[in-house]
């Protein structure tokens, strides 16, 4: 059926951002409990304030497990909105507001290559009871099936040490998608030295040398990091740290796990989004912190946290903004919502039956782990 021309997106975008939150609002209570509205904290505002539930990557797939909820509507990025369609009960249809949130780390690893590393480790002589492979909730749901076909898992930044656990418990070795950082912070925490932690470089083919490393260190190795990052987090640099520490005597440096072991060793503390905010929210009045994440979120925390005495700096001044999450504007929310009242799901995120199942055993083995 084509659209009518009330409902066609360009009609929204015209019209500025503020002119919107009635019509959101407006939106949400025509709806009622049949739609449930997902927000990550990397949200801009005039979008987080509209969700139902917010969270960090583990409670909102969490939440979109356990929702009744004909319709979700996922103010995220789309590897979150996949994980909700493969957690969601049936019948239910999980709703990307702007098709093109994505995410520039998950976009570095693809099933194809990831195939061909796993051959690689094979041909390398590495057993294949020997290894589990574990990938970071930042992949795509054919990157899920994957691990959960391998027996292996699903982790986000707040379980990642508890998936590791879990996995040597039944390996020896672990390949870990696509976060090369959160996959080092975690084996470094957890004593695994880094000599025993090699990169492999998908592009990186030449023959004898998959991924850029000798057959030899792949079998010697106990963590076999994929060459991926997150553009926003990899921004930050130990220099960052020192900096602020020289100009506000006594402050607390707090970051996202994605961030380098160099600036993560720097660090008083690091945690998921979640986390970061818990610390914030418990640490006394007269506390200062500089936080190390995207900066949607470390100026949210900085206007709450005011008022209470608590002065939050971002750990860069140049500010580290996810373009990706900020594709959901209230536009496109506006849009997919006032498409639901008149019948209409737009931006269905549908992931293929056959890649749902294993996708769901990876998922499922990672919400059995405590976060
Ligand atoms: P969290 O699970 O900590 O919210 O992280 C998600 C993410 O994409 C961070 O870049
Ligand atoms: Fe992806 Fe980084 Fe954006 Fe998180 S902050 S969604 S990892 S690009």
């Amino acid at each position: 059926m084509a659209e009518p021309e009330a409902c066609s997106l360009e009609n929204y975008l015209a019209l500025p951002d503020h002119s919107m939150d009635e019509r959101i609002a407006a939106a949400r209570q025509a709806l009622g409990k049949t739609t449930i509205l997902l927000g990550h904290h990397y949200q801009r505002d005039e979008v987080i304030r509209f969700a139902d539930f917010t969270g960090d990557s583990y409670k909102l797939s969490k939440a979109a497990s356990e929702t009744e909820a004909q319709f979700i509507v996922f103010c995220g990025v789309h590897f979150m909105a996949e994980s909700a369609d493969v957690l969601g009960h049936a019948g239910q249809q999980v709703i990307l507001p702007d098709l093109n949130a994505g995410c520039s780390m998950a976009d570095m690893a693809e099933i194809g290559q990831v195939e061909e590393c796993w051959q690689t480790l094979l041909d390398a002589g590495v057993g294949e009871d020997e290894i589990l492979p574990l990938t970071y909730m930042n992949s795509s749901a054919a990157i899920k099936a994957f691990c959960g076909e391998r027996g292996g898992l699903v982790c986000t930044s707040s379980n990642a040490r508890g998936a590791f656990h879990w996995a040597f418990q039944r390996a020896k070795k672990i390949l870990f998608l696509p976060d090369q950082h959160l996959g080092r912070n975690t084996g470094h925490a957890m004593g695994i030295p880094l000599s025993e932690m090699v990169v492999y470089d998908p592009w990186q083919g030449l023959a004898g040398i998959g991924g850029g490393i000798t057959p030899e260190r792949l079998r010697v190795a106990k963590v076999i990091l994929w060459k991926g990052h997150c553009s926003v987090h990899q921004r930050f640099l130990p220099e960052h740290v020192t900096n602020v520490r020289a100009k506000y005597p006594g402050i607390q440096v707090i970051v996202h796990p994605e961030c380098r072991l160099e600036v993560c060793e720097k660090a008083d503390a690091l945690g998921s989004t979640e986390r970061l905010i818990k610390i914030v929210r418990e640490a006394p009045a007269g506390s200062t912190f500089a936080i190390g994440t995207e900066i949607h979120l470390v100026n949210r925390l900085a206007k709450e946290f005011a008022p209470l005495g608590k002065r939050i700096v971002t750990l860069d001044d140049t500010g580290c903004l996810c373009t990706t999450m900020y594709r959901i504007s209230p536009q496109h929310l506006a849009w997919a919502l006032e498409n639901l009242i008149a019948g209409r799901v737009v931006n269905r995120i549908q992931v293929r039956e056959d890649v749902k199942y294993w996708a769901r055993v990876a998922l499922d083995r990672m919400l059995e782990i405590r976060a």
